[in-house]
């Protein structure tokens, strides 16, 4: 196969590569560089060098779940939990417009309840009004300072933003504006209908662990697998761009698990992998099944090796799915400092700076070491821009950065 092609790989054969790539003593180091470099050169082909933000506001810890692993499920104690305006919210994603960034993405724990609906419908149909706003203004502007002749159709276009009928997702403004990604749960059909109408159009799930089995060892049983599957066949249906994920080092999961989640990602048209080490976090059930698998074992090496096998299977995900996008979580810095710069050199494309307010990181804390929580957004800003510089690529501007794979696949 040539450098840069996409390459079907089925389960087996993943499996096959990940122990050639990862395991300490069996790895073939030659088989390990050339799996990052045809991943690289494949994100290269579709993304250039350009790496997608999203601005990640996590707007509210208030949860009704109780995944046994996280740390701000319902009966996780110390944990003050908080809200944010939606005036403090809105002004949040004005700045990230403001700043370049193409997407922001609002997450939070799980809330079913109508009144997280209105929050969030009106939320984002503020943030999509106002930054198409922006944006036709600026354009009206930008005739004028040009000596060009008044555009009457750009009036109109105000006119109707302006107005109560105005509605997020009309396809008239898409990728005007800033894009919106949700992160917020399992929800009705008809919610999620609701929230797509509202203008969101990227939603994040992850299935955590695609091995039924395994999903309820780390979920109490009124969080069915077959509900959070639903979920996401639903998110498919309704017309967002998908994005999900799994944990990586949940106790009792294996290599095979691993091979099997990427075959999941492909077979159920996932447009977008967000993958993580899992962290242990202080008072989770989960962390004390952890420590009684890998409580011998020098936890800063076995963290170590997670990172690294997280970056394979980041790179298997790009070679067997092309032009889905890639995201280089949070996770993977708190284990390495420069944890996204090689993941992004390893297959990913897509960062998520955060942007919640710094009075509020330390109260989003879903494990233990999550980096950044005394930073403010400026901050995460200019740090992440160094970075990037720091491996040969740079932000895309003000695109919504959809993954191309939703509308073509390879
Ligand atoms: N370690 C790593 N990732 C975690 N998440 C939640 N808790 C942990 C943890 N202890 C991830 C889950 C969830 C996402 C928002 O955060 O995968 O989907």
């Amino acid at each position: 196969i040539g450098l840069g092609e996409v390459v079907c790989l089925g389960q087996n054969e993943i499996h096959g590569l990940m122990e050639m790539c990862w395991k300490e003593g069996s790895r073939d180091e030659r088989v390990r560089e050339a799996l990052f470099a045809h991943a690289n050169e494949v994100t290269r082909r579709f993304f250039g060098n350009k790496v997608f933000y999203r601005g990640l506001i996590e707007f509210s810890n208030v949860c009704q779940n109780d995944c046994l692993y996280c740390g701000i499920r319902k009966n996780q104690p110390n944990v003050e939990r908080y809200t944010i305006s939606k005036k403090q919210l809105l002004s949040i994603a004005l700045w990230a417009h403001d700043n370049g960034y193409g997407s922001v993405m609002l997450q939070s724990g799980e809330l079913n309840h109508p009144a997280r609906m209105k929050y969030l419908t009106d939320v984002i149909t503020a943030i999509r009004r106002e930054t198409v706003l922006t944006n036709l203004e600026k354009e009206k502007r930008h005739r004028r300072h040009s000596n060009q002749a008044e555009d009457p159709a750009i009036d109109e276009l105000i006119e109707e933003v302006r107005s109560e009928s105005f509605i997020g997702s009309d396809p008239r403004f898409k990728d005007k504006g800033i894009g919106i990604a949700l992160s917020v749960g399992e929800l009705s059909e008809a919610d999620y209908r609701r929230l797509h109408e509202a203008g969101g159009h990227r939603y994040l799930l992850r299935i955590e662990s695609s091995n039924p089995e395994l999903y309820s060892k780390i979920h109490p049983p009124t969080q069915p697998f077959a509900k959070r599957l639903a979920c996401l066949r639903l998110l498919k249906k309704v017309g967002f761009q998908v994005g999900s994920g799994v944990m990586i080092g949940i106790p009792g999961q294996t290599l095979e698990d691993l091979a099997r989640d990427i075959v999941f990602f492909r077979d159920e048209d996932i447009d977008m992998v967000g993958m993580g080490p899992y962290i242990t976090q202080e008072d989770t059930p989960v962390a004390d099944m952890w420590q009684a698998q890998y409580g011998h074992v020098d936890k800063k090496e076995h963290m170590a090796e997670m990172f690294d096998l997280t970056t394979v299977l980041i790179s298997i995900c790009r070679i067997t799915m092309g032009n889905i996008n890639i995201a280089a979580t949070t996770a993977l810095q708190a284990i390495n400092a420069n944890g996204r710069e090689v993941a992004l050199r390893r297959g990913a494309n897509v960062l998520m700076p955060i942007l919640t307010p710094t009075q509020f990181r330390e109260n989003y804390q879903l494990y233990e070491g999550k980096p950044c929580i005394t930073d403010t957004a400026e901050q995460c800003k200019e740090c992440l821009n160094f970075r990037l510089k720091s491996i040969g690529k740079e932000a895309a501007k003000a695109v919504w950065g959809d993954p191309p794979h939703f509308y073509q696949h390879v």
